[in-house]
C-alpha cells in the first residue's frame, strides 16, 4: 500500500515509518520539523524512520500548494495525520499556533484527501479529549468529550468533529493515544524529563498523586497498522490505544531510575490546571474491531527508554544544561556522530 505519514520525523511516526516500510508498504514522508527538536534528536529519529531521500518530504501541512504537490505525485492509498503540535502546557502558551498547526492543518490534510481520493485515514487524537474522565473508571470512547481543560484537547476535539464532517468519515480510524512512550521520544513528554533529571542527578519535579495510562510506541504503531487494514464502516471508527492499567508516575518514576542505575530525587509539586491527575483508556472497543491488544510490558519498555538515555543523552548530560539546549552547539553534534560510529 502507498502510505503517506504527516509528522514523519516525529517520535511516533519514525517508528511507524519503519515498521511500514518493513511490513512492504510505500511510504513517503511529511514534517516541517519544528525547531523546538534537537538536530540530533533529528538526525537519530531519520535513521530510525529509514527515509533515503526522495522518500520525505519537508513540507509544513499549512502550505497547501506544496500539499497538493505531494498528494498529486506520490497518490498515496492511505494516510495516516500525525502532525500536530502535541504539548499540553506549551498549547496554554501559543493557543493561536496550537489552534493554526492542529485545526487549519488538518483541515489541508482532509482536504488532500477528500480531492485524490484516499482509501484510509487514520488520524492521531488524544485522551485529552476525556478531560477528567478516567480516574473511578477507564474512559470509553462514548465519554468524549469531557470539560477541555487545554487548547491543545480542544484543537483535537475539532480536529476529531472535522474528521467526522468530511467525506472521509466512513474511511476514517481515530484513535485517540495515551501517554505514547519509547526510544526517540520527545523531550518535552514525562520520560524524557525524568530520565534527564534522574542522570543529571537533579531533583524530579513529580505532580502529586497523577496516575498515567502508558502506551509503549510498539503497541501505538500495530494499533495505526491495525487501523489501516480495518474495513470502511458508515462513520470514523474511534478507538482508544492504551494499555487499560493506570500507574502511578512515581512508580514509573522509581522503575525507570532504577534501570538507569541512579537514585531519583524528588521534589512533590501541585499538578497544574490543565493536566488531568488520571488518564486511564477503556480498550475494549479497539480489542473487539481491530484484535489489537498492547504487547508490550511497562517492565521492558521501561527499560528500553533507560537504554536509549544511556546510549544517546547521558554523554552530553552536562549539570545544569539541558540535553536539547547543549545538543545544539557543534561540539556536541560531533560527540553524537562519534559515539555513533564507535
Ligand atoms: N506521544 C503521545 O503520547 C501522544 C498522545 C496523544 C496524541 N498524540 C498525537 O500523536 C501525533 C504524533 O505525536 P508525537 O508524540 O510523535 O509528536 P511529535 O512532536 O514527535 O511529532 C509530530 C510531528 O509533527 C511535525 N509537525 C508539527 N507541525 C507541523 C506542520 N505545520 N507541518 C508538518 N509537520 C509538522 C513535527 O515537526 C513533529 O515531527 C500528534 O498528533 C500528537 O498530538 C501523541
Amino acid at each position: 500500500m502507498r502510505v503517506l505519514i504527516t509528522g514523519a520525523a516525529g517520535f511516533i511516526g519514525a517508528h511507524l515509518s519503519a515498521r511500514l516500510r518493513t511490513a512492504g508498504h510505500t511510504v513517503l514522508g511529511i514534517d516541517v520539523v519544528e525547531p523546538s527538536v534537537p538536530a540530533p534528536l533529528h538526525r537519530l529519529r531519520l535513521e530510525l524512520a529509514g527515509f533515503t531521500g526522495e522518500d520525505y518530504l519537508r513540507t509544513d501541512i499549512l502550505d497547501v500548494d506544496a500539499l497538493r504537490t505531494a498528494w498529486r505525485r506520490f497518490q498515496p492509498e492511505a494516510v495516516v495525520h500525525l502532525a500536530a503540535l502535541p504539548g499540553v502546557r506549551d498549547s496554554m502558551r501559543l493557543p493561536d499556533r496550537y489552534r493554526d498547526v492542529n485545526g487549519r492543518g488538518t483541515l489541508n490534510v482532509l482536504a488532500c484527501c477528500e480531492d485524490f481520493s484516499v482509501a484510509k485515514l487514520v488520524f492521531a487524537s488524544s485522551s485529552s479529549v476525556y478531560g477528567a474522565a478516567g480516574v473511578e473508571a477507564p474512559a470509553r470512547e462514548t465519554d468524549a468529550p469531557g470539560t477541555l481543560r487545554s487548547v491543545y484537547a480542544e484543537t483535537k476535539w475539532q480536529a476529531e468533529l472535522a474528521v467526522r464532517a468530511s467525506r472521509l468519515s466512513a474511511r476514517a480510524v481515530v484513535l485517540r493515544l495515551f501517554s505514547v512512550y519509547g526510544s526517540h521520544g520527545r523531550p518535552d513528554m514525562m520520560p524524557w524529563r525524568f530520565a534527564e533529571k534522574v542522570l543529571r542527578n537533579e531533583p524530579v519535579e513529580l505532580h502529586e498523586g497523577t496516575r498515567r495510562d502508558f502506551t509503549h510506541v510498539r503497541d501505538a504503531v500495530s494499533a495505526i497498522e491495525a487501523a489501516l487494514s480495518k474495513a470502511a464502516g458508515c462513520g470514523p471508527a474511534v478507538y482508544n490505544v492504551a494499555s487499560g492499567r493506570p500507574v502511578e508516575t512515581a512508580e514509573f518514576l522509581h522503575l525507570l531510575a532504577s534501570n538507569l542505575g541512579r537514585p531519583a530525587q524528588v521534589r512533590r509539586v501541585p499538578t497544574p490546571p490543565e493536566l488531568p491527575a488520571s488518564t486511564w483508556g477503556d480498550i475494549q472497543a479497539i480489542r473487539r474491531d481491530l484484535g489489537w491488544v498492547p504487547a508490550v510490558s511497562l517492565h521492558a519498555g521501561i527499560s528500553e527508554v533507560a537504554r536509549f538515555h544511556l546510549r544517546e543523552v547521558s554523554p552530553f548530560c552536562v549539570p545544569g544544561r539541558s540535553w536539547t539546549a547543549a545538543a545544539d552547539t557543534s561540539a556536541i553534534q560531533a560527540a553524537v556522530i562519534s559515539t555513533k560510529s564507535k
